[in-house]
Formats: C-alpha cells, sequence, structure tokens
C-alpha cells in the first residue's frame, strides 16, 4: 500500500473503501470482508445513512482483533445542514458515537453549500442557507476546532474550487489538509491536483469508477461511460489487469489517494490489489489523453431556482 502524508507525518492509506449507496444490511458485511482483504482506510458520511451499521463493523472487528484503531484511516462528513457553528461539534459527535469511535483521522466540510437546520436535502429555495447568511469561512473556522480539541486529527474539505479554498484559508488562517472531488479519468481535473499537491493538500479522488450505481436521478442521458473507453480496455489487457485497476492505478500513480465503493468480495480485492499495480511512463501519458472535462455529479440539486447557487458559483 502507498500512503499520502499530512504536515505532520500522519498517512491515509492511498487507496480506502467508499461506503455511498452501500445499503443497510450489506454495508456490514462489506466492512468485515474488507478489513480481512487490507482495507484500512473508510470513507463515511452522515449524510449516507449508514454509519450506525459500520459503526457496528468497527466495534465488532476491533473487539474481534481484525483490526486496530492505530492502523485505521476513518473519514468522515459535516452535512449542509449543519453548517452553523453551534452545529459543527454535534454533527460529528453524532458521527463519533454512530461509528463507535473517539475521533475521526479526518472530518471534512461535505460541500460548500448550506441548507436550513431542519432540511435533510433540499427541494425548493425556501429550504438553502445563502453563503451570505453562513459564510463558509465561520463554518471552517468551527471546524478548526474540532481539531484543537481532539475530535478529529485532520480537517478538510469536499468539493471545493481553488478560489473556494483559498478564501477560507485566507480568513481563517488555516489550510483544509484535504481535499475530497470528483475526479477519474474522464474527469481528471489536473490543475486541481496540481494546486492541492503545491499547498500540502491531500486530493482524494471520489466516483473514481464513475459511480454506476448512483440514483438513477443523477444519471444523464447520454453520458460517457468509463468502462466503454477503448484505451483503458487497451492498457487493461495490455498489462492483464481489469479496467477497474487501471482507473485506480492511474488515480494513486498520480499522487492522490482515491475510495472505490464495493460490496462485492471479489471486486473489493481486485480495487485493493490495484494500489499496488504500476504503470509504464507511455500508459499514464496515455490516460491523460482520456479526459473529457465530464462531470458526473454536477451539483445542479442545489441550483434550486429562486436561490442564490448557480452551477458556476458553485464550481468556481
Ligand atoms: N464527497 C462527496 O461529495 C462524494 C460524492 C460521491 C462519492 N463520494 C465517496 O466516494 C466513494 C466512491 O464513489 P461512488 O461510490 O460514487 O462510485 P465508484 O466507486 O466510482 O463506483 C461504485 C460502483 O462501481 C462498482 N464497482 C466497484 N468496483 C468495481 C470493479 N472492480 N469493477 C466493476 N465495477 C465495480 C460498484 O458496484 P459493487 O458495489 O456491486 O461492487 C458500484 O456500482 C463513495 O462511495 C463515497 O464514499 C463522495
Amino acid at each position: 500500500m502507498q500512503y499520502l502524508y499530512f504536515k505532520n507525518g500522519d498517512a491515509m492509506p492511498a487507496l480506502g473503501l467508499g461506503t455511498w449507496k452501500s445499503d443497510k444490511g450489506e454495508v456490514y458485511k462489506a466492512l468485515r470482508d474488507a478489513f480481512l482483504i487490507g482495507y484500512r482506510h473508510i470513507d463515511c458520511a452522515l449524510f449516507y445513512g449508514n454509519e450506525p451499521e459500520i459503526g457496528q463493523a468497527f466495534g465488532d472487528a476491533l473487539k474481534a482483533g481484525d483490526i486496530k484503531r492505530e492502523e485505521l484511516f476513518v473519514t468522515s462528513k459535516l452535512w449542509n445542514n449543519a453548517h452553523l457553528p453551534e452545529h459543527v461539534q454535534p454533527n460529528i459527535e453524532t458521527s463519533l458515537r454512530d461509528l463507535q469511535l473517539d475521533y475521526l483521522d479526518l472530518y471534512l466540510i461535505h460541500w460548500p453549500v448550506a441548507v436550513q437546520p431542519t432540511v435533510g436535502f433540499p427541494q425548493n429555495a425556501a429550504d438553502m442557507l445563502s453563503l451570505s447568511q453562513i459564510p463558509l469561512a465561520t463554518t471552517w473556522q468551527a471546524m478548526v476546532a474540532l481539531k484543537e480539541n481532539g475530535l478529529a486529527r485532520h480537517i478538510g474539505v469536499s468539493n471545493f474550487s481553488v478560489s473556494k479554498i483559498e478564501a477560507v484559508s485566507q480568513q481563517v488562517g488555516v489550510m483544509p489538509e484535504a481535499n475530497q472531488v470528483e475526479a477519474h479519468p474522464f474527469f481528471q481535473q489536473p490543475a486541481l491536483l496540481d494546486y492541492c499537491k503545491k499547498n500540502g493538500i491531500l486530493f482524494t479522488s471520489f466516483c473514481p469508477l464513475g459511480s454506476a450505481d448512483r440514483p438513477a436521478s443523477r444519471i444523464h442521458e447520454g453520458e460517457p461511460h468509463l468502462f466503454a473507453d477503448p484505451t483503458i480496455k487497451d492498457i487493461a489487457i495490455r498489462n492483464n489487469i481489469s479496467q477497474a485497476q487501471v482507473m485506480l492505478a492511474w488515480a494513486v500513480q498520480r499522487g492522490g489517494s482515491t475510495i472505490p465503493k464495493s460490496v462485492n468480495p471479489q471486486r473489493l480485492k481486485e480495487n485493493l490489489a490495484a494500489a499496488d499495480i504500476k504503470l509504464s511512463a507511455t500508459d499514464m501519458a496515455l490516460m491523460a489523453t482520456v479526459n473529457q472535462d465530464y462531470r458526473y455529479i454536477k451539483g445542479n440539486f442545489w441550483c434550486l431556482e429562486g436561490s442564490d447557487y448557480t452551477f458556476e458559483s458553485l464550481w468556481g
């Protein structure tokens, strides 16, 4: 396994396990299988609705001796309805209680988007809170306190652009330590990756395999399919590895971490093994040509008519 390192030397395993859409009733077994296969980095979020079952798996695996807490790297995320400073600590405390942990290795602001405290997922503009009502820097300041009081070892953001990272870090005086964003061969985000590397921000790619199990409402007609890409297929055949392994090995080799989701034991093994596959410089160069700047998770569900959020302001 390769690792990414925080400025204080703490390590994040470069390949972790995603848990969005890992349903109740299947995520416990997926986690127990994953620990035995060798996964130590688990990506969670309160919004995924499955942290209690993941916590059961942590608790049982720790008791059984399958894992040790100090070997685990656990991430969770502040949901959009908890951006007010007084809601930030209670939100992480809910995740910690559900996950049966005393601290998180990494806690992220899930989206640069705020919704009313009583709303789970917004349906209309009235459900939203604008960033002038609750600036991202105010939420980020409350995240800094979580690191100071030891509830999170490291803090970061997710779905943040360079300009949003610059704004919060200048206003608060503390740089996010990680940014988790969509990145895969069709959406490579080279400028953001480069910015993160230069500033010591760990870059984690989500949807590294194209997130085929997204809800139907988030699948767009005519979207390109990573598994149908001829260049990726060709690299897989020549190296005698799977297409998923090509995508994951590339994600790690370009200097990021990645968190493919699976609940299938065979695919869990296949994906973890990808972290130790090295692609040639020629294949890495070929992978760069596959980019289409195609975003699967468009975030347009936040850009509700009459709200302050637009596609441009969300990603700009
Ligand atoms: N911060 C954010 O806003 C955000 C947004 C999206 C995702 N995430 C995180 O990133 C993680 C990964 O993203 P994702 O779950 O959307 O998508 P993904 O990991 O790109 O794709 C998951 C899909 O790929 C399948 N799969 C897994 N391994 C495979 C393999 N070797 N060959 C073929 N198919 C394979 C899975 O099916 P099986 O389970 O049946 O194997 C599932 O249908 C999430 O689970 C979540 O933890 C974060």
